[in-house]
């Protein structure tokens, strides 16, 4: 049993800052941000919120899975995962929230909090659920207001983050089953945030891990499934670095046609960015046609895991 993609949902905040808006309070310049990291804009967030954010790409996607036909209404949804490292309130959950809004009375919710790995880890969860019988349909969303933990006077962070929120409602398929989670809290150093102050990163630490847990766990996850690379139509990674993803690529062997990428309209956004992503693909039409997923995702923790998903 896997999941697969049948609603997507996304939501950004109307507010764009470029890298020229970012080089007025940090010395820094558009063409180092968009050589280093490959991002020329960033999403922020102002009235919206961690809250906000998730429901308006929670309903979105459930509107989106209604229209495709998976399901009737929101009362089919058996289960809701927010994903959030910087929620602005502590209870109730985020995922709660979200329930109210969708009408999925007869879902359980709650949130969880694996940083950039988040997305990966609770789709990674929900399909558990399935395959022990306890669920068939989730509601998975990652919703970021990172712009409220960026130390906006460090050039070294303040570069690469964004707001918004990604949402994906899944149902249980049959198919290969495969999943990989990792944790390393020895490595944790790497990137904090203490409850009341903002994130502060050994960038560098944090890139030479990405670039060797990422394709290290997609080919953990294909080993585990047996397949091969010709058995995936795309490998949708954590949006962190347009050089990280190229790196993962190289050492993957894969075509980068495989591996689609916004990074530059977003920064990245967490948790957020594979659902944001996935629903670009899915209003683009590439995911029409049963195509096969494999997920990636990487962070503070440390931690890192790959997912694999079918479309309808
Ligand atoms: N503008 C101009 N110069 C800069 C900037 C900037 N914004 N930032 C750093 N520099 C300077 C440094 O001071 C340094 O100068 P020096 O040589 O005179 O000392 C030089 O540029 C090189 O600095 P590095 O840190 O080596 O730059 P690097 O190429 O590593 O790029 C970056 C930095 C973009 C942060 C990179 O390390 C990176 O992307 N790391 C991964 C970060 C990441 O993905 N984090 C998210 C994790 S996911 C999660 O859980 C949230």
């Amino acid at each position: 049993m896997v999941g697969k993609i049948v609603g997507t949902g996304s939501y950004v905040p109307d507010t764009i800052w470029d890298n020229h808006k970012i080089a007025q309070f940090v010395e820094t310049s558009d063409e180092w941000i968009r050589e280093r990291t490959g991002i020329g804009k960033r999403h922020i967030a102002g009235v919206d919120t961690t809250v906000s954010m998730a429901i308006e790409a929670a309903k979105r996607a459930v509107e989106n899975a209604i229209t495709n036909g998976a399901i009737a209404s929101g009362e089919e949804i058996d289960a809701i995962f927010v994903c959030a490292v910087a929620p602005e309130i502590l209870l109730p959950a985020v995922a709660c929230e979200v329930q109210k809004e969708v009408g999925a009375i007869h879902a359980f919710a709650y949130d969880m909090n694996a940083a950039c790995s988040g997305f990966v880890f609770a789709y990674n969860q929900a399909v558990s659920f399935m395959n022990i019988g306890m669920i068939k349909t989730a509601l998975i969303i990652g919703s970021e207001h990172l712009s409220r933990i960026t130390d906006w006077t460090d050039r070294g962070s303040c570069i690469l983050f964004g707001d918004g929120a990604g949402a994906v409602v899944v149902t249980a398929a049959s198919g290969p089953l495969g999943m990989v989670m990792h944790s390393d809290g020895s490595g944790g150093a790497a990137l904090v945030c203490s409850h009341d102050g903002k994130m502060k990163m050994d960038g560098q630490k944090v890139f030479r891990f990405a670039v060797k847990s990422v394709p290290e766990c997609v080919e953990e996850l294909m080993r585990q499934m047996k397949i091969k690379e010709e058995d995936v139509d795309y490998y949708v990674l954590h949006q962190a670095n347009q050089r990280i993803i190229e790196a993962a690529a190289k050492r993957l062997k894969v075509s980068m046609d495989k591996i689609p990428m916004n990074i530059g309209e977003y920064g990245n956004t967490s948790s957020a960015s594979i659902p944001i992503l996935l629903d670009e693909m899915n209003r683009k039409g590439m995911l029409e046609g049963g195509k096969r997923i494999v997920m990636a995702g990487f962070g503070a923790g440390l931690s890192w895991g790959a997912g694999y998903v079918l479309t309808q």
